[in-house]
């Protein structure tokens, strides 16, 4: 039963979000009966009744309680797929809508049918919910104590499973392969049940029958409140969890479930276990070998030797304290802030379709004023959490923004049929549009921070402050997730203006190194790059966003001083295009001409990497495209005034660079070919 051995390498996961104390417990009755039952369903009998007709005489429950056979609802298809849901997991619900648009896009002539099974701990009241909220125009049954499951070795969800007339398994895995590995998620490469679909529908024999499925689990870990152990829930773990993870993971923070209770982390603690082990949770963690003000804060060996130990134990409550510890406030950074003195928002709201791939926008925050601003804060605030994943913020003035309306490939990008709202495509390369202008050391455009979950304040150290200049907007990048109905978002920017106290002869600058030498990656290769940013000029460095795109596994910024002493200044060992940010130093580091800062990123464009967007790998290019590749920090600084360094120097470099490497691309042959991963190829054609 749901006990067998996983058939499939699919990490135990406990991606149940809300899931209500009183479900809980009442499952715990029925994992005892099913540990009973489980003993005489050896795997040798399984194997034997899948694929017969034994399958399709097994009962499932309608959302009306009643029972009926699998075969009465399978009869009439040629192909059915069973897609095993579990209501309240988030991965899960995305598959509702990607399992009905991948079989409309599968253009098979024979009938195939599709029926949503429920896990055992789901109710009618689940089904309702996802009808409602989630638009599932097929039918959901309950696949009570998870026979169907245990029948199959179905142990996470979401799993399709698609069957012939005669309840034969033709294909048992994920839908697509956009989550490879929990935590990790990229483009579609490969829409696995589709391809089985229409091989079966051929008469062919499936090629690829069985894929490993990514998701939440069937079963849950059973938790013994009342047992005793060396680690107990009050004394040990709730101020673990507290500290590192509650601030995201609580009522109406940005995470997508609580870890703020005991039922909660009785649920998600293995889950949590090994991400914390991958480095992946909390989220963008980096070290330095200086202070830095806002890195996430990680659990000691020790606590995480803690956390394994409760659950080994059976997670047990302990005493329960007399007075109740206080929740971390979900929002740190902005506790001292004060007022904002502005409040920017863009022209409407954006409206993103169910299902499909991220979305990357432009959102301009109209400010075009007459003076420069000075800044000494910013908050962007996300309109909805569950859709903003991250953004990185920028200033460009008018003639910026219209050239990059006026090309009209770029406006496209990203934008399916059925999204809507302002903004323009993405085009990260703004350096493309201008000449450089060795007068200026300033840019039309720069980006000046970011926000990631987590992360929505960003603060100039005191003495200096931010200068927008005069007749510009802010322009948002942002980074949309799709998350299986449609959503809307209206996001806002608050301004927190200097009040006097800056340094005169100091100016605040963002800018960028490229790496001039990074052209292409080759194929199945995992190496590291190289490159030194020449200091010019006397300056302190108050923050650094690191940045690469899906083939970047760690990034490495090191300076080297005058005398060739170095330091770290920022190592982020698990990259993540997902999880960009800006991080700021505690002090801003003084750092003399004369010196250099290294840049050096691990690259990985073996099929190993799960977010590698092509497999097989093939050689990527350097480029702007999220499917491209680049070695492209940005670098806040504070020069003096009256310095004659010009900062423009990264963007060209990074434009000169990405022309080298199209021609090389196209020299090469490998320009325009037709590609399934790329956003662009998949993104519908409205304007907006
Ligand atoms: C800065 C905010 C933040 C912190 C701190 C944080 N998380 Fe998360 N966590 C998230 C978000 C957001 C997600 C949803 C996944 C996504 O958006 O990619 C998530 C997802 C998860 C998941 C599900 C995995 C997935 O891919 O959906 C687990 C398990 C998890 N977190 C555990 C933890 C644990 C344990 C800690 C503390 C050690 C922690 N998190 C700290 C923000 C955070």
């Amino acid at each position: 039963m749901v006990f067998m051995k996983p058939s499939m390498p699919a990490p135990p996961l406990f991606l149940f979000k809300r899931l209500r104390l009183i479900r809980f417990l009442s499952a715990i009755p029925l994992l005892v009966a099913l540990l009973v039952s489980a003993g005489p369903i050896a795997a040798q009998q399984t194997e034997e009744r899948r694929g017969s007709g034994a399958l399709l005489n097994q009962a499932v429950d309608q959302a009306d309680g009643k029972s009926v056979r699998l075969g009465e609802l399978t009869t009439g298809n040629s192909l059915t797929v069973l897609l095993f849901l579990g209501a309240d997991c988030p991965l899960s619900q995305k598959a509702v809508t990607e399992s009905v648009i991948d079989l409309a896009k599968s253009g098979s002539p024979a009938k195939v049918g599709l029926l949503g099974l429920l896990v055992a701990r789901d109710d009618a009241l689940d089904i309702q919910r996802l009808k409602d909220e989630f638009k599932a125009a097929f039918p959901l049954l309950l696949d009570r104590n998870n026979q169907l499951a245990g029948i199959l070795g179905v142990t996470v969800v979401p799993t399709a499973v698609v069957v012939d007339q005669q309840g034969k398994v033709l294909y048992q895995g994920r839908i697509n392969d956009r989550v490879e590995q929990l935590g990790k998620r990229s483009v579609v490469r490969r829409n696995d049940m589709r391809e089985a679909i229409s091989d079966a529908a051929k008469g062919l024999p499936v090629r690829v029958p069985k894929t490993p499925s990514v998701g939440c689990p069937v079963e849950l870990r059973k938790a013994v409140p009342d047992s005793t152990g060396k680690a107990e829930y009050y004394r040990d773990i709730q101020p673990i969890l507290y500290k590192h993870c509650a601030v995201c993971h609580q009522e109406k923070g940005v995470a997508p479930f609580s870890l703020a209770n005991y039922q909660d982390a009785t649920l998600w603690v293995e889950m949590g276990i090994d991400l914390i082990e991958r480095k992946i949770m909390p989220p963008g963690q980096a070290e330095s070998d200086f202070a830095l003000s806002d890195a996430p804060s990680v659990p000691s060996p020790q606590e995480l030797r803690l956390l394994r130990q409760w659950l080994e134990e059976g997670m047990p409550k302990g005493a329960v304290p007399a007075n109740t510890r206080a929740l971390p406030p979900t929002d740190p950074e902005s506790a001292d802030l004060g007022k904002p003195d502005l409040v920017l928002k863009p022209d409407g709201p954006m409206t993103l379709a169910a299902s499909g791939d991220d979305m990357y926008r432009y959102m301009v925050y109209k400010l075009n004023l007459n003076r420069e601003l000075k800044v000494r804060a910013m908050r962007f605030i996300p309109g909805n959490q569950k859709v903003v994943h991250h953004t990185l913020i920028w200033f460009a003035d008018s003639a910026t923004q219209a050239r990059i309306i006026a090309d009209k490939g770029l406006n496209a990008y990203g934008l399916l049929p059925d999204d809507s709202g302002p903004g323009y495509g993405q085009s990260a390369m703004l350096g493309k549009y201008h000449k450089i202008d060795t007068n200026k050391s300033r840019l039309p455009f720069e980006q000046i921070g970011g926000y990631a979950p987590g992360h929505s304040v960003w603060k100039t150290p005191a003495g200096c402050a931010l200068s927008i200049p005069e007749k510009t907007d802010l322009v948002v990048q942002m980074h949309y997730h799709r998350s299986g109905k449609v959503e809307t978002d209206f996001s806002s920017i608050e301004l927190y203006l200097a009040k006097g106290d800056i340094n005169p002869a100091e100016d605040f600058r963002t800018t960028n190194i490229n790496d001039d030498k990074f052209l292409l990656m080759p194929p199945n290769q995992r190496r590291r790059t190289n490159t030194a940013w020449p200091v010019e000029d006397d300056c302190r460095i108050v923050g650094i966003s690191p940045h690469g795109h899906l083939l970047t596994v760690s990034q490495t910024v090191t300076l080297e001083r005058p005398d060739g002493t170095r330091k770290v200044l920022l190592n982020v060992p698990r990259f993540d295009f997902n999880w960009q940010r800006m991080y700021t130093f505690r002090e801003p580091i003084p750092v003399a001409k004369g010196s250099k800062v290294h840049v050096s990123s691990l690259m990985d464009n073996t099929s190993g990497n799960p977010a590698n967007p092509f497999k097989p790998p093939k050689a990527i290019f350097m480029g702007e495209a999220t499917t491209d590749e680049m070695v492209f920090p940005f670098v806040a600084l504070t020069i003096p005034k009256n310095s004659r360094w010009n900062l423009q120097q990264g963007f060209f470099s990074g434009y000169r660079t990405g022309i080298i490497a199209t021609t090389l691309k196209q020299q090469f042959g490998l320009d325009d070919q037709p590609n399934q991963a790329s956003p662009a190829a998949i993104s519908g054609d409205k304007q907006p």
